[in-house]
């Protein structure tokens, strides 16, 4: 396990700018939901957990790209020593925040990869975004990536699940679990539009109650 000092002797300076880099996001999305709620919408945002990658998995990351596992071969190279995953409500919210975020003038949008439009042969379903965000330190700009995952509770859950499969090796019952999980992911996805469907129809019998 990595205890504070291994993430300190692995990142050095870095360490500060993607801690920097995430309190910065967390930041424009926390006020995504004042925003929200300040105005009498629902806080679209369950909630944001937020991690710097290991230094055990980014060195076996950059041996991996043929990288010496040093992290001054980080920038320029892996998108996701910072990470966001934002936990919504429902598969719309999701679009929603994504959108927000994605039409802030100083908040560049590196990639995106929906994979709720289209999953993964897993069943894997999220919304990827590699973003670059300006952050200031000292005197200098760093020009900041970090990688966001975008999904909903279910989705999250139906991830924590597989998740547990992924390293594990000489499961008999593999092909099983995972055609299992492939047919939980479609049902999980077709349960969520339901609850679209039927949140509307909650607002629209609440708005007819108060005229
Ligand atoms: P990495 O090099 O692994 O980061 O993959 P990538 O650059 O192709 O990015 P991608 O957007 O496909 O995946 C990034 C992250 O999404 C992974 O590190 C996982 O956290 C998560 N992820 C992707 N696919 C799956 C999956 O099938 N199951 C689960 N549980 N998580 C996944
Ligand atoms: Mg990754």
């Amino acid at each position: 396990m990595d205890n504070t000092s291994d993430f300190k002797d692995f990142y050095g300076s870095l360490q500060l700018i993607y801690d920097s880099a995430l309190i910065n996001i967390v930041s424009r999305l926390n006020i995504i939901r004042k925003y929200k709620t300040a105005n009498g919408y629902r806080d679209p945002i369950e909630n944001i957990k937020t991690r710097l990658k290991s230094p055990e998995s980014m060195k076996k990351k950059l041996i991996s790209k043929g990288l010496e596992p040093v992290s001054e071969n980080i920038p320029g190279n892996i998108n996701d020593a910072a990470g966001a995953r934002v936990i919504c409500t429902y598969v719309d919210d999701v679009y929603e925040v994504a959108n927000t975020l994605a039409a802030q003038k100083d908040l560049n949008v590196i990639t995106i990869k929906d994979y709720i439009k289209t999953p993964k042969t897993s069943g894997y379903r999220s919304y990827h975004m590699i973003i670059e965000v300006p952050i200031y330190i000292g005197e200098e700009c760093h020009n900041v990536r970090a990688e966001l995952q975008i999904r909903t509770l279910s989705m999250d859950f139906w991830a924590s699940l597989e998740h547990k499969i992924h390293y594990k090796h000489d499961i008999p019952s593999r092909a099983i679990i995972e055609s299992e999980l492939r047919r939980c992911a479609d049902e999980v996805a077709s349960v969520e539009m339901n609850f679209i469907t039927i949140r509307d129809m909650i607002n629209a019998a609440q708005k007819e109650d108060e005229r």
